[in-house]
């Protein structure tokens, strides 16, 4: 019986080498964890249970037969974070390059599956050379498999994607059906077609970085919501991330105690809107004085900066912010912010976490480019996303709400539940001297001498200013719930939250929206 015993302690020790010594050492000389390490950081200690360790390929061509590696290239199971279950998958590179054959694939499906029974999250950390070459076409069947858990457990189960390696072809489709993408800055890729075969299409000469690096993904592209700068910081975030959302759809996300008095007043707040409208200041600071101890976990914090997107807490409730970023661009809505929000305000309403979104939006970005681009579709969804919503829903409209843009913003009409303003607001068609042109261009165009063109500008310009930029014609229609101090803005929001933990609220009966995609 010791044998039997000696037998399976000697195989796991065998698996855990995964492609042996020598590739291991080649993984950290590239300053990457192995697929297991990266597990081990990532759990809580102890709470690993691998499935499959003893799975091999079944494929024969190129002499495959003899070559062989138990566990085949991912490691697969169900461990805690902070005590709450989550399933993994982690590819190891030191097997045949990570690349995925039909039994690693089966793997995979196999953690998904009971990740979808348990109801809880599944983390990806990819770090593969795509398909495995020697297999064909049982390796793309395997993508596939994987993809159409990835869009059936979407919605269901928070799925997380880590790209500590290669990640290139088909492969890239998995995590981009998740929720969250993260890469570091080194070492990690993703593209459709590599560069050489970019080189050999297009003629088009770039580098592994310029053309799939994180720093792309994380600032171009959009496809990766986090860059971080190593592994370490990578998997800390993970668990981070993991702190604010539920197990899966059907429940609440978690309630933490809460170390801040709600009603903390914070006089800067009365300060930080400037005179001049036109003058920027940072939401950001916004946030960090307005939620739990100052703690914002920010999502695609380098991709369209012009709107602000992440996670907070309020007397310890999750909620997710979004906000217009006066900082940068004036905080104005262009395709890139559009989608960015949109996609985050359907998480947010898919996992049961409450939207605070503060408002100070001059508009939509006008020009050709932005049309061609299909601003009209790209701003539909970031309003589709809101008016679709069924989770709390607050909005705090700091300063400028114009036009369109103020109605895409989680207006009243959308189901707004709370709608606040600050005094500083201006809820308006459009700012004051772009409706002097449209009003009294034909007027405008008759004056010759400069200084009374001006004058008379100002003049309308005033008129303007005293009936339209400020949050009373919108408060004289209930549109503006109250007009708030703003140091007391979390103490509002806090007491908002509470009052609307018991909502209900469907959606007529369908098989699914047709978002404007
Ligand atoms: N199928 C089978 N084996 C693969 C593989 C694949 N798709 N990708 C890598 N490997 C193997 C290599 O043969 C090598 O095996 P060895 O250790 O026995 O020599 C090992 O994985 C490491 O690969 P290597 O090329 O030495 O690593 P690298 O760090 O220099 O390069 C890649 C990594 C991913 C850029 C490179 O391996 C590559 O281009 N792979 C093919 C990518 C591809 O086009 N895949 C199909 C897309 S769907």
């Amino acid at each position: 019986n010791q044998d039997k015993i000696n037998k399976l302690i000697d195989l796991r020790a065998e698996a855990k080498l995964g492609g042996g010594e020598k590739r291991i050492e080649a993984q950290h000389k590239k300053g990457k964890f192995t697929s297991r390490e990266r597990i081990e950081m990532l759990l809580d200690e102890g709470s690993f249970e691998e499935f499959d360790m003893f799975v091999t390929h079944r494929c024969t061509n190129f002499g495959m037969e003899k070559k062989k590696f138990l566990g085949d290239g991912v490691v697969t199971g169900r461990g805690t974070i902070d005590g709450r279950t989550v399933f993994v998958f982690s590819q190891d590179f030191t097997v045949f390059g990570g690349s995925l054959s039909e039994t690693f694939a089966q793997k995979i499906c196999k953690v998904m599956d009971m990740a979808m029974k348990a109801g809880a999250p599944v983390i990806g950390i990819n770090d593969s050379g795509g398909a495995r070459i020697q297999e064909g076409v049982t390796s793309l069947a395997g993508y596939a498999e994987i993809f159409e858990r990835n869009i059936l457990a979407s919605g269901v189960i928070p799925q997380i994607s880590a790209i500590f390696g290669p990640c290139a072809g088909g492969a890239v489709y998995s995590p981009a059906l998740t929720d969250f993408v993260m890469m570091t800055e080194e070492n990690s890729y993703m593209f459709v077609t590599g560069p050489k075969v970019v080189k050999t299409v297009t003629g088009e000469d770039i580098s592994i970085d310029d053309l799939g690096g994180g720093k792309v993904h994380a600032q171009k592209s959009g496809v990766a919501h986090f860059l971080v700068e190593d592994e370490d910081e990578g998997i800390l975030l993970i668990r981070k991330l993991l702190e604010y959302l539920p197990q899966n759809n059907l429940e609440e996300p978690p309630i933490t105690e809460c170390h801040d008095p709600i009603d903390r007043l914070e006089d800067a707040l009365n300060e930080i809107i400037p005179d001049n409208p036109n003058q920027p200041y940072d939401v950001k600071d916004v946030i960090h004085a307005i939620v739990d101890v100052g703690e914002f976990l920010e999502v695609h914090r380098n991709y369209a900066k012009n709107i602000v997107t992440g996670f907070a807490k309020f007397d310890g409730q999750p909620v997710g912010i979004v906000a217009n970023q006066p900082n940068y661009l004036a905080g104005v809505l262009d395709v890139d912010a559009s989608r960015k929000a949109a996609r985050f305000v359907r998480f947010l309403d898919a996992f049961n976490i409450p939207i605070i979104t503060l408002v100070d939006v001059p508009g939509f970005l006008p020009g050709s480019g932005q049309e061609y681009a299909g601003i009209i579709i790209h701003g539909a969804k970031l309003m589709f996303a809101y008016g679709e919503a069924t989770v709390p829903k607050i909005t705090v409209t700091l300063r400028k709400s114009y036009g369109g843009a103020h109605d895409v913003m989680s207006c009243k009409q959308l189901r707004g539940d709370l709608n606040y303003a600050w005094p500083s607001a201006e809820i308006a068609v459009m700012g004051a001297s772009g409706a002097v042109e449209v009003l009294h261009g034909r007027k405008l165009a008759e004056i010759t001498d400069p200084e009374e063109r001006a004058a008379y500008v100002q003049k309308h310009e005033d008129e303007y200013k005293a009936n339209f930029a400020n949050p009373y014609q919108a408060a004289s229609y209930g549109y503006i719930d109250d007009v708030i101090e703003p140091r007391n803005t979390r103490f509002r929001i806090v007491r908002g939250l509470q009052a609307l933990g018991t909502k209900k609220l469907t959606n007529p009966p369908k098989k699914h929206s047709n978002i404007p995609l």
